[in-house]
């Protein structure tokens, strides 16, 4: 197994995933479809491959399940969602199709009742005519009327983005229902999803700097908004993307989509990745395949904010404790990054053998300064109590550089970590914040130091039970 290879998230044996699609829980299974290039780590060839499971915390890879193989969609099978109308599974994606240059896309339908056999039925929405070919990632909800809603990322003829909408009564003949909400400042909208929760229509988005002239992509990141959606009128009550809140503030996190489950819990897995092409190259180097999910979250909203929490099946997976012991780091690090007047501080150390874990810090006093470090890699959580500042730093891989992120908060009262072999899923009280970040890590352990202890404060460190 590869240094990077991750144990307990969705990751194909080889090639390049992207965006999570098609979500669903459908005749007893979880479907977690999500972009593929099978043959390559690049992003050349887009095709989506499954992951299946019956209890969310195990899955087993399906391999290939719809492929670029018809006109309309020879250029890429891209992203879309996944909805039951009657007995059988819908999936809705782009067709992407580049002939000399030029981008057509078709909002696509095929048709499956096992999860094996796909039935293209081709276009069911064109491009309406308002749109760029930037028309692309068709999630669809069934409203409370019982209309289907699709809704498409999309760029207006201005040159600027927009959430398309359209409706229909049988989720297979769709007429367009104008822009739903639109953006002045970004050229492009990427993966919308819209969903109903705790009384609130939330509204999350892929927010895309584009060259138009090139048609080529720049900075992107994830938004949300809280919203109130009117089917009667196809409108929604905050329709201003500019205006948004982040679903996570740390490095890797993208393209988000939900879907609810038996039980009606709305559960969200995306895209662990913001990396560059040089950064995805020498991340990979060592590996066959390149990227992962993130784990699944089950979501709130909570006094108009989103929160999300690792489901409860995945308790399952928390295993013997870690114990911690007392240190004092005045030897000289063992990774090259790692400065030796930091270390010297450290009060409490935990050694996760196989590099995946579990670590829960909870009664965190107000004015508290505190510090959770790695030191194979020098990754570094702190929280600095007076300025309210809780800050992630992790070494880029490329460059070698520090990088950081940064958010304040009115308090932490709790810090949640879950650990895989090259990634921090980091939840602050109790998933009102997360940061979702990918580390490069070189050694076979990774050694935790804990800092800023308080004896009002209790440490949880488990090894994962794989
Ligand atoms: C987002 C995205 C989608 C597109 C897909 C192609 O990461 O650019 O807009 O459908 O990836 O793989």
């Amino acid at each position: 197994m590869g240094l990077q290879k991750q144990k307990y998230h969705l990751e194909p044996d080889r090639g390049l995933l992207n965006d999570p699609n098609g979500l669903a829980y459908y005749k007893g299974k979880f479907y977690a479809f999500f972009q593929w290039n099978r043959f390559a780590k690049d992003h050349c060839y887009k095709e989506w491959g499954l992951f299946h499971s019956t209890d969310l915390v195990h899955w087993d890879f399906e391999g290939s399940a719809l492929l670029p193989d018809q006109i309309y969609d020879k250029d890429g099978v891209y992203s879309g969602s996944a909805c039951q109308i009657g007995d059988q599974l819908y999936l809705f994606y782009t067709g992407n199709n580049k002939t000399n240059g030029k981008r057509t896309s078709s909002q696509c339908l095929a048709v499956t009742s096992d999860g094996k056999k796909y039935l293209k039925y081709g276009c069911v929405l064109p491009t309406p005519e308002v749109y760029t070919e930037n028309f692309r990632d068709p999630k669809v909800f069934r409203g409370a009327s019982g209309d289907y809603f699709m809704v498409v990322g999309a760029q207006r003829k201005c040159g600027k983005g927009a959430v398309a909408l359209a409706r229909s009564k049988d989720g297979i003949h769709w007429k367009p229902a104008g822009d739903l909400a639109r953006t002045e400042q970004y050229e492009m909208i990427e993966c919308p999803d819209l969903f109903r929760l705790d009384g609130a229509d939330v509204l999350i988005y892929g927010l895309q700097q584009r060259d138009n002239e090139k048609d080529t992509c720049g900075i992107s990141f994830s938004a949300y908004k809280i919203s109130s959606f009117d089917e009667k009128t196809a409108t929604l009550t905050d329709a201003d993307l500019d205006h948004y809140n982040l679903p996570d503030y740390g490095f890797d996190f993208y393209a988000p989509q939900t879907f609810a489950d038996a039980r009606g819990r709305r559960i969200l897995f995306a895209w662990m990745s913001r990396m560059d092409a040089d950064e995805e190259r020498v991340f990979s180097a060592n590996e066959k395949n390149i990227h992962c999910l993130t784990l699944p979250r089950e979501l709130h909203v909570k006094d108009g904010k989103l929160y999300q929490n690792v489901p409860a099946e995945y308790e399952s997976l928390k295993g013997a404790e870690i114990p911690l012991t007392e240190t004092r780091y005045a030897e000289s690090p063992r990774d090259k990054f790692f400065s030796s007047s930091a270390a010297a501080e450290y009060k409490k150390s935990a050694v996760f053998p196989d590099r995946t874990g579990f670590i829960k810090i909870a009664g965190i006093a107000p004015q508290q300064n505190l510090s959770v470090c790695s030191i194979e890699d020098g990754t570094k959580i702190t929280y600095i109590g007076e300025q309210h500042l809780f800050s992630l730093k992790r070494y880029n891989w490329v460059t070698h550089c520090e990088e950081e992120k940064k958010l304040h908060l009115s308090s932490l009262a709790s810090l949640e970590i879950w650990l895989d072999t090259s990634s921090l899923e980091i939840f602050l009280n109790d998933g009102e914040y997360i940061f979702s970040s990918r580390i490069y890590v070189r050694a076979q352990q990774q050694t935790v130091l804990f800092s800023g202890i308080s004896s009002r404060m209790t440490i949880e460190c488990r090894q994962m039970a794989l």
